[in-house]
């Protein structure tokens, strides 16, 4: 518990500085993970528009679920990093975090709930040792206008049983405007 609300903590005074004043000048490997997120999103979220543009959330589900790993894999490729996403409650269990990622998550939910600005969160932290230290990152997503379609509380019950019939134990649903819809994470070896 200790750690859960020190690590809230830590991370909400990031989020504060970070808007107060840029005081938290980012490391090479925190500016190229923040880089990297940000291409991972974009990438995603214009096979998404392009797919709702041309065939309606129906047909982006498919996007989702056929692309969004082959497109976290080409930016893993391209960058010679381990990059994907995660969340607290996933549509597709292979996204659920693990132990280092959950508790990075449980202090982004906790800063979020104590009013920090969600797309300001990140962590990033070196673990293990030896042979097996990673330096780690995440980077908190917000819940965008777009998102609902398939992320809200309000899905088109036509969507919501094509979503259930891929996704059977989907638990990523009733994300309101705004609040942590999951994270980017991505780490690397550090030898
Ligand atoms: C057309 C429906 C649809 C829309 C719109 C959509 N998603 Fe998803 N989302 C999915 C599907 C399907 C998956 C599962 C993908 C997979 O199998 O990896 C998913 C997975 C995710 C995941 C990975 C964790 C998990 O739950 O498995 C995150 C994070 C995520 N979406 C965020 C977003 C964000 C942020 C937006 C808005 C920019 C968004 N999604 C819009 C359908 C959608």
């Amino acid at each position: 518990m200790f750690i859960r609300l020190s690590l809230a903590a830590t991370l909400l005074l990031l989020a504060n500085l970070a808007v107060a004043a840029d005081v938290t000048p980012p490391t090479d490997d925190a500016a190229r993970a923040n880089a990297l997120s940000q291409q991972l999103g974009e990438r995603l979220k214009v096979a998404l528009q392009a797919a709702i543009k041309q065939g309606g959330p129906m047909a982006a589900i498919t996007v989702c679920r056929d692309e969004a790993g082959p497109i976290a894999a080409d930016v893993s490729r391209e960058s010679g990093w381990t990059v994907g996403r995660t969340a607290l409650r996933v549509r597709n269990p292979a996204n659920a975090p693990d132990a280092w990622e959950r508790q990075i998550l449980e202090g982004f939910a906790m800063a979020a709930e104590d009013g920090a600005n969600v797309a300001g969160l990140s962590f990033q932290e070196t673990t293990g040792s030896g042979e097996a230290q990673r330096w780690r990152y995440m980077k908190a997503i917000p819940t965008g206008p777009m998102c609902t379609a398939c992320h809200g509380s309000n899905i088109d019950p036509a969507l919501e049983e094509a979503i259930r019939a891929s996704y059977p134990e989907d638990q990523a649903t009733g994300f309101a405007p705004g609040s942590l819809r999951g994270a980017f994470t991505m780490s690397h070896p550090t030898l």
